[in-house]
C-alpha cells in the first residue's frame, strides 16, 4: 500500500512522533509512506518528499513537524478539490493520513466523501476536539504554562503585583484551566463563561486586603468580558478557515491589564504566553501518545476503513468516525470551571 501523510493547521508538539510511527509502522508492513508538504498545500502542489525510516530516525523527540504546516484550505483554491484527487492518484496514493486540528479534518472528511481513502489522526494544543478524550500536544503545551506561571508568580510576589497571564485557546479554556490549576493560578477565566471585570477586581482587592499582596491571572485568549470587548482589537484578516487571527493586535489579556490596574490601583502586568506554548520537545505522554496514534493510523488503513480518525478512549487506542471530530467542540464542563473557582480566590 501507498500511504500519504500530511500536518496541517497550527503545529503541536508531537507531530514529528506521529510521522516517525506512521512511517516505521508502514515499512514493517510492506508499505511506502510520501510526505506532502505544508498540509494541503502539499496535495494542492504535488510537492511531497519520500519518508524512508532515516527520515524519521530520532525525531519523536524534536518539537514541530518536519512536513512543515500551513492553513490553506482548499475550499478557497479552485477546483481544489478535484485537483488534490488527481494529485494524489497520478501520485498512486492508497491512503491519505491527515494529521490535525477541526479545519484540516474538516478537508479529509469532504476528501473521503469525493472516494479517498482517508484517515484522520486528531492533533490541537486546544483540546477542543470532541472525538477523542485527549489530544497530543496539549500535555507539553500545559506543562510549558505551568512552568510559566510558576516563574511568575516569584516575579509578582517580590513586586507585590498582579500579573495577568494570556494563554491560548480560543473557544475552549482547557489550557487556561489545566495550566492555571498546575501553576495555582488564583483567578482563571476561560472562555466558556463571560466574566465580570467589576468581580475580578473585587477578588483580587480582597486577595492584597488580606495580606496575600500579589496574584497570577490565567486568562484564555477566547475568554470575554463582554464590556471590554470593544478594547480587543485583532487584525482584520481571517485565515483561509475564516478565523480570526488571535495573538495579532490587542488581545484579552493587556485589555484586562490595563483595566484591573485602572480599577483596583494595583501594579499589574500582562504576558502572553503566545506560540511559547506550542514549540519545542514534546513531553513523554505526547511522544507516546503520538506514536501509538500513527501506528494505528496504518492499522486502520491496513483493515481497509476508511472515513475514520483514531482517538484516545480512556487509555486504548480507537477508531471512530470522522464526522465525529468535525462536530462539535470540546468545551470545558461547568463542574470543571467550578471546581477551578474552589482553588482560586474566586472560590
Ligand atoms: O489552534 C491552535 C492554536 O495554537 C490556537 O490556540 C491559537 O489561537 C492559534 O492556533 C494561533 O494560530 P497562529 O499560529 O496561526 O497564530
Amino acid at each position: 500500500m501507498h500511504i500519504g501523510i500530511l500536518t496541517g493547521g497550527g503545529d503541536a508538539p508531537g507531530l514529528n512522533a506521529v510521522i516517525r510511527a506512521v512511517v516505521v509502522r508502514a515499512l514493517a508492513g510492506g508499505h511506502r509512506v510520501t510526505g506532502f508538504l505544508r498540509g494541503w498545500k502539499g496535495v494542492l502542489e504535488n510537492d511531497a518528499v519520500d519518508l524512508d525510516r532515516d527520515a524519521v530516525r530520532g525525531i519523536h523527540t524534536q518539537g514541530g513537524t518536519i512536513l512543515f504546516s500551513s492553513r490553506t484550505n482548499p475550499g478557497k483554491v479552485e477546483d481544489g478539490y478535484q485537483r488534490m484527487l488527481d494529485n494524489l492518484k497520478a501520485a498512486g496514493v492508497d491512503c491519505l493520513v491527515a494529521v490535525g486540528g477541526e479545519d484540516t479534518l474538516g478537508v479529509a472528511l469532504k476528501l473521503s466523501r469525493m472516494g479517498m481513502m482517508v484517515v484522520g489522526v486528531p492533533k490541537t494544543i486546544d483540546n477542543d476536539l470532541s472525538a477523542t478524550d485527549c489530544t497530543f500536544g496539549f500535555d507539553t503545551a500545559i506543562n510549558r504554562v505551568m512552568d510559566a506561571l510558576d516563574e511568575l508568580r516569584t516575579t509578582a510576589m517580590s513586586h507585590e503585583r498582579i500579573m495577568v497571564v494570556e494563554i491560548m485557546g480560543r473557544h475552549a479554556g482547557w489550557m487556561a484551566l489545566y495550566g492555571g490549576l498546575a501553576g495555582g493560578a488564583h483567578v482563571i477565566l476561560t472562555p466558556e463563561r463571560e466574566f465580570e471585570t467589576d468581580q475580578v477586581c473585587e477578588v483580587l482587592k480582597r486577595r492584597f486586603a488580606a495580606g496575600r499582596r500579589y496574584a497570577v491571572v490565567a486568562v484564555a485568549e477566547g475568554a470575554m468580558d463582554p464590556q471590554l470587548a470593544r478594547h480587543v482589537y485583532h487584525s482584520s484578516e481571517r485565515d483561509a478557515f475564516g478565523h480570526v487571527q488571535l495573538g495579532t493586535g490587542i488581545g484579552i489579556g493587556e485589555v484586562l491589564k490595563n483595566e484591573i490596574a485602572d480599577r483596583t490601583g494595583i501594579e499589574t502586568r500582562h504576558v502572553v504566553l503566545g506560540h511559547l506554548q506550542r514549540g519545542g520537545a514534546p513531553s513523554a505522554f505526547d511522544r507516546i501518545l503520538g506514536t501509538r496514534l500513527g501506528v494505528k493510523a496504518v492499522e486502520t488503513a491496513e483493515a481497509g476503513e476508511t472515513g475514520k480518525i483514531v482517538v484516545l478512549r480512556g487509555t486504548s487506542i480507537k477508531t471512530a468516525d470522522l464526522e465525529e471530530a468535525v462536530g462539535t467542540l470540546n468545551t470545558v464542563p461547568l463542574d470543571l470551571c467550578e471546581l477551578a473557582d474552589l482553588f482560586s480566590d474566586k472560590g
